[in-house]
């Protein structure tokens, strides 16, 4: 502590308050300034920071609480030093209840308020240096507050260009690999429009069986990618209007698989290009490329498969140039439930198929 602060003195006992003044400032050094009444106490003291008030408790007129309080509400880290005729232990417990330091009684024992002013005012000072780093720690806390937000919006933006940008990636992406896929449908004048029949056949048998909504879309995109992996298959093969040898159908067993090569660096297509690797199972066990078998099959891939085989029935190829009618193709779909398809699946195909074949 560097200068002496002043103190202030309220009582209204002028001989006590002289006798006060003189000690304190002959034998502590401490300047102090003296008030008679309440209310020009209390506006001396709002008008200067004093540190430390000595305050007369019992004065005729004043309840001490009150009294206490009307300071403490002007600056609450005040010390008060309570000054009392005598040591009366109800008042004494009841002050420092209400916030005062400590006591001094009549006679005044001067060694000890020197003493008590000395102490009181160390507290004060470490009362202040611990409110200001109070303050310093809020105002640094609201600062770091504010950089928090800023970067949380900074983040939120960026994870939103992000996103944009995986969207755009994604969408540029799955359009070139359409395209492919339709290059190669379209190569073939019996298969152009096959996966838009297959789509569509599926799409209702699917949202017939209660599929969601997330597992459309990728029934829908499998769909349109199914038969990518024939870009592996010689044009030869794939447009040849006799039987197929067995080598020959090898080759086009090998589509799913292509399919996959293709579709696996595209980790956002992971659940689509399992539907596509498995379009070719069949319910028995029978199909290719792993011989799955029964519910071992995604449900998708079992639409699918019946979706691409009724389309496929219901146009003409290379190899069969009239269509089978669709009572015909029907009746195909049925003789195979349980072998081929799903029966679950063939159940609700029957239930809509005049939705999409009429
Ligand atoms: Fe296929």
């Amino acid at each position: 502590m560097s200068a002496v602060p002043a103190l202030l003195l309220l009582t209204d006992e002028t001989e006590m308050a002289r006798y006060l003044k003189e000690e304190l400032l002959i034998e502590g050094g401490y300047p102090v300034f003296h008030e008679t009444d309440v209310a020009a106490a209390v506006s001396a003291f709002r008008n200067n920071p004093f540190p430390l008030i000595i305050i007369k408790l019992d004065m005729p007129g004043t309840v001490m609480d009150d009294l206490i309080r009307v300071f403490r509400e002007i600056d609450q880290d005040c010390i008060i030093i309570g000054f009392l005729n005598e040591a009366d232990p109800r008042m004494m417990r009841d002050g420092i209840k209400s916030g005062v330091y400590d006591f001094i009684f009549k006679p005044v024992n001067m060694e000890r308020l020197i003493f008590l002013v000395k102490k009181g005012l160390e507290l004060r000072h470490i009362m202040t240096l611990h409110r200001q780093l109070l303050n310093d720690i809020q105002e640094h806390n609201h600062s770091l507050y504010k950089q928090n937000n800023i970067l949380a919006r900074r983040i939120e933006e960026s994870t939103k260009n992000m996103v944009k940008l995986y969207e755009d990636l994604r969408s540029t992406y799955m359009r070139t690999i359409k395209v492919l896929a339709h290059t190669i449908e379209a190569k073939d004048k019996y298969t152009r429009k096959h996966s838009e029949n297959v789509a569509s056949y599926a799409a209702v048998i699917a949202k017939e069986m209660g599929l969601s909504g997330e597992e459309l879309e990728k029934l829908i995109e499998a769909c349109e990618l199914h038969d990518l992996g024939k870009i592996g298959v010689e044009d030869v093969i794939l447009s040849k209007p006799a039987g197929l040898t067995p080598a020959e159908w090898e080759q086009i067993k090998l589509h799913p698989n292509t399919a996959v090569e293709i579709l696996e660096p595209l980790t956002f297509l992971e659940d689509v290009t399992k539907l596509v690797k498995q379009h070719h199972e069949h319910y028995d066990g029978s199909g290719y490329p792993e011989g799955r078998s029964g519910d071992d099959i995604l449900l998708g891939a079992r639409i699918i498969h019946l979706a691409d085989a009724y389309d496929a029935m219901r146009s003409a190829r290379s190899y069969r140039k009239i269509p089978l009618t669709k009572e015909e193709a029907v009746e195909e779909i049925k003789k195979n439930s349980g072998k081929q398809f799903d029966p679950k699946v063939v159940e609700a195909f029957l239930r809509v198929v005049d939705k999409v074949d009429f």
